[in-house]
């Protein structure tokens, strides 16, 4: 299982010091960029991403929860993160924004909501490199599991077939369901509460580790 942190439910004055704590840990860093207008909650961009980028060895998995991705995209071209992850539901071009993506070297990702059909991505998946099924709706941490998301991973990995593309889940994993999403298909999971919860790096450390035992 790949394990990507969400930095969303961290502490983001002192992100430096518990970036260092999941660094040997951990496979990515999940950024959650949220513009208060696809998604109530404004979060942080670029700019900010960008300090990550520089604090850490850890591969970037950037969330766009934006309006208008085709003008927010290309900001994060230079930052190379390795997986930039736009939703479905905020483009109407979304084949195009995934080409460019992948143009840059970066991964391209595309994420639906939890009331977002899989036949909205079907026309996309020979151009996209990962989907991120949100098992919340968007805009916060800390909600809890929708369970509609385990139906949904195993139907996506029907639809994947043979492609090389990676499975990632969002939004409310902890040690009581993550079983349930490591064997409805998911890889790569990500987690901000079951992580980030507690706070100090001892405690981070054992979220972690029991995160590990299960999947
Ligand atoms: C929700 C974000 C998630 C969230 C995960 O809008 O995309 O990445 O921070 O946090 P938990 O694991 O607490 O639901
Ligand atoms: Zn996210």
């Amino acid at each position: 299982m790949l394990l990507s942190p969400s930095i969303l439910a961290a502490d983001l004055i002192d992100l430096k010091s518990t970036l260092k704590v999941i660094e040997p840990l951990v496979e990515f860093v999940h950024i959650d960029v949220m513009d208060g207008h696809f998604v109530p909650t404004l979060s942080f961009g670029e700019i900010y991403t960008r300090s990550v980028a520089q604090s850490t060895s850890l591969p970037l998995d950037v969330h766009l929860m934006v309006s208008r991705p085709e003008i927010e995209v290309p900001k994060y071209f230079d930052i190379k993160p390795a997986n930039l992850t736009f939703h479905v539901e905020a483009t109407n071009f979304g084949v195009r924004l995934a080409n460019q993506i992948r143009e840059q070297g970066i991964k391209a990702g595309v994420s639906l909501n939890p009331q977002t059909p899989l036949a909205t991505i079907e026309h996309m998946l020979d151009h996209i490199d990962l989907v991120l099924i949100m098992s919340v709706e968007p805009g916060f941490y800390g909600q809890s599991f929708l369970p509609l998301a385990l139906d949904k991973i195993s139907s996506l990995k029907k639809m994947i077939g043979k492609r090389q593309i990676t499975i990632e889940v969002d939004g409310g994993i902890n040690t009581s369901n993550l079983s349930q999403v490591t064997s409805a298909g998911a890889d790569m999971i990500v987690a901000g509460s079951a992580v980030f919860r507690g706070g100090t790096a001892e405690q981070i450390k054992k979220n972690i580790a029991a995160l590990r035992e299960i999947g």
